[in-house]
């Protein structure tokens, strides 16, 4: 398995070296083992050579890699992203992956949320028109096409169902933006009618924001646009105890090829602390190697993580005293312990 690392800026460096060391001891019981090259796109980058996302490298990727892990992207002294969207939407959009899922664990029931990637109000459409140096018009249009809604919805609706969902909500805003909440109502009808089985209700995004902190386990699944999938995923990261827990795989629907990523950001405040919670990272490598089919060794990761988080190697933001590599280690520990235990009982 090869796969390109993008660590990014501020914590996603930090999140992603504990990622590497995971995936270097799990390297060691997959078939033909797991190559990992690490990409240096980022701020230094972008302000040293003024390069977001280098040339040639969508090809490179689609051919040369199965899959991406991805930090975060966020700098001070680029206040306004310009890199981030460069390196991040160009590998969103370039790359075509039109589904973006971000699982809610919760207890008592897990909400499963699919945010489309590429398009609405994430399309760069737009501008201003300034008097001098100040704008006193600024656009931002939100365009949707059918097509992209289709392959979108057809995928999380497949996958809803492959998990065993019984609902699924369309979450909205038709009644102030009609035209692209009407295609995705049309799209959203056509395509459950199509297959039975799988209850689906649709709700405006504001009462929903309201309905899902004040009872989660009104929702199983949630389909939803681009800005509306950003915002709703992180009160979903605050249900689950916090943003440093959330991860998420961005999927080409055709071809499956997927990008890794947890839901946080670079983290500017606890940058360079070692307070950052790899968790959401570590989850990613779970999530990847699910993706592949790798479904007992991600067990195996997935069960190690749930035990570590629940000790005090744990990091402040959940509630323990550990550091990102203390938490790592903890992680590794009983990674080890049980693959030897799993090699023992084959032999
Ligand atoms: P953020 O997600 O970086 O941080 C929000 C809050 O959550 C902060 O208090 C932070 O300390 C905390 N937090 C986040 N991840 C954590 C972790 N793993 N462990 C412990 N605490 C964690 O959001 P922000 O502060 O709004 O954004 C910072 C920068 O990151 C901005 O430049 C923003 O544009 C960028 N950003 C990038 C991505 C991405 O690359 N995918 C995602 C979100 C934000
Ligand atoms: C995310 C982030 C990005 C987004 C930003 C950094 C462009 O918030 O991945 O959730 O809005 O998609
Ligand atoms: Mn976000």
């Amino acid at each position: 398995m090869r796969i390109a690392v993008i660590p990014g800026d501020g914590i996603g460096q930090e999140v992603i070296s504990a990622a590497l060391r995971v995936l270097a001891r799990i390297g060691d019981v997959v078939d033909g083992g797991i190559r990992c090259d690490v990409f240096d796109w980022g701020a230094d980058k972008w302000l040293a050579e003024s390069v977001g996302l280098p040339e040639g490298s969508l090809e490179v990727l689609r051919h040369e890699y199965d899959a991406i892990l991805l930090g975060a992207f966020g700098d001070p002294r680029i206040p306004d992203m310009a890199h981030g969207r460069d390196i991040l939407l160009g590998l969103r959009r370039g790359l075509d992956l039109c589904v973006n899922y971000r699982p809610v664990p919760l207890q008592g029931g897990s909400l499963d949320v699919y945010r489309e990637n590429t398009q609405g109000l994430y399309v760069g459409v737009g501008g201003t028109v300034c008097v001098g140096n100040t704008a006193q018009v600024a656009i931002d249009e939100c365009v949707y096409t059918r097509d992209t809604v289709e392959r979108f919805m057809q995928y999380c609706l497949a996958d809803l169902r492959r998990r065993g969902r019984a609902r699924v909500t369309l979450v909205h805003k038709s009644n102030a933006v009609p035209n692209t909440g009407g295609l995705w109502q049309d799209v959203f009808r056509r395509e459950l009618g199509r297959l039975p089985g799988l209850e689906g209700t649709e709700e405006y995004v504001d009462a929903f924001c309201y309905h899902l902190i004040r009872d989660p386990t009104r929702y199983e699944g949630v389909v939803t646009s681009n800005l509306f999938g950003d915002i709703v995923s992180d009160i979903g990261a605050a249900l689950m105890g916090g943003l440093g827990l959330a991860a998420s795989a961005s999927i080409n629907p055709e071809t499956g090829f997927g990008l890794f990523e947890p839901v946080h950001g670079s983290a500017p405040d606890i940058a360079g602390t070692g307070a950052a919670n790899p968790y959401g990272a570590l989850m990613c490598v779970v999530l990847l190697l699910r993706h592949f089919g790798l479904e007992t060794v991600a067990n195996t990761l997935h069960s190690s993580l749930s035990e570590a988080v629940g000790t005090r190697a744990a990091t402040p933001d959940v509630g323990g005293t550990g550091t990102t590599s203390a938490f790592t280690d903890e992680v590794l520990c009983r990674l080890n312990a049980k693959l030897s235990g799993e090699l023992m009982s084959i032999h």
